[in-house]
């Protein structure tokens, strides 16, 4: 569609990428939610662009705004709103991305009003589990490159390759916590690449725009992108 494109090792690929936390109601005016910002994901949203992608980002809350207008974005709240919009557009796609931090419990039921106190006692709130997205699309992938991310604290390497088994990823970026300034809220990340035949390829801490585009490489050269 745009004859500039032509060339560009991303032009004509079909790329989503989910992005952000969610949000998990537990009553109107209170939720459960986690740190991240969605920079990872805006940032390879953006690259793939750059690349000459057709990209649709599916966001959490955040504040972030997209650089480029040619993204089509969507913006969710709670993880199985990120789930229905994902399978609207996940059969069209070349390429996925899961970069979200998908809340893995929410509250079994949403209070109709705000909860209110009730003496001086505790207040025991009962979770069940979300949708996990990205296996959902392990599931039902024909062609689509399928990659992952996953924050361990513990044992980092094989818990990722665990996690790219288990869903049946392409790839997996394993995030690290290890080093001082990597992960949520900073600007930087270290990650380590993984493909599905096990190789690794770990990366020097940089910024989340370096590290995305580092990201794509790997892409690019593993899939017929
Ligand atoms: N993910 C998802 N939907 C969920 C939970 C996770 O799509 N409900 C995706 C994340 O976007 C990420 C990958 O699964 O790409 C791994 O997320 P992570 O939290 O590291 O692992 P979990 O599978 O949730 O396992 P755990 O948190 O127990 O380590
Ligand atoms: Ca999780």
């Amino acid at each position: 569609k745009n004859h500039l494109a032509t060339g560009l090792p991303l032009s004509k690929k079909k790329v989503l990428i989910t992005a952000g936390p969610t949000h998990e109601a537990i009553d109107p005016v209170r939720f459960l939610g986690n740190r991240a910002t969605g920079s990872m994901g805006f940032e390879l949203a953006e690259r793939a662009a750059d690349l000459g992608a057709e990209v649709i980002l599916i966001t959490g809350p955040t504040t972030l705004e997209l650089a480029n207008k040619t993204i089509a974005l969507i913006r969710v709240t709670s993880a199985e709103e990120m789930y229905l919009a994902v399978h609207t557009h996940f059969e069209k796609m070349h390429v996925v991305i899961s970069a979200a931090a998908v809340a893995d419990y929410r509250p079994k039921t949403v209070a109709e009003q705000k909860i209110k106190k009730k003496g001086d006692g505790d207040l025991n709130l009962e979770l069940e589990r979300t949708k996990d997205i990205l296996k959902s699309m392990g599931e039902i992938k024909t062609n689509q490159f399928l990659v992952g991310f996953a924050l361990e604290t513990e044992n980092e390497l094989d818990n990722a390759k665990n996690k790219l088994q288990k869903k049946n990823l392409d790839a997996i970026v394993l995030n690290s916590l290890q080093d001082k300034g990597a992960g949520f809220g900073q600007g930087t990340n270290k990650v380590t690449f993984i493909d599905k035949n096990l190789n690794v390829n770990a990366f020097d801490l940089k910024t989340k725009s370096e590290v995305a585009i580092d990201i794509w490489q790997e892409i690019i050269s593993l899939s017929n992108a």
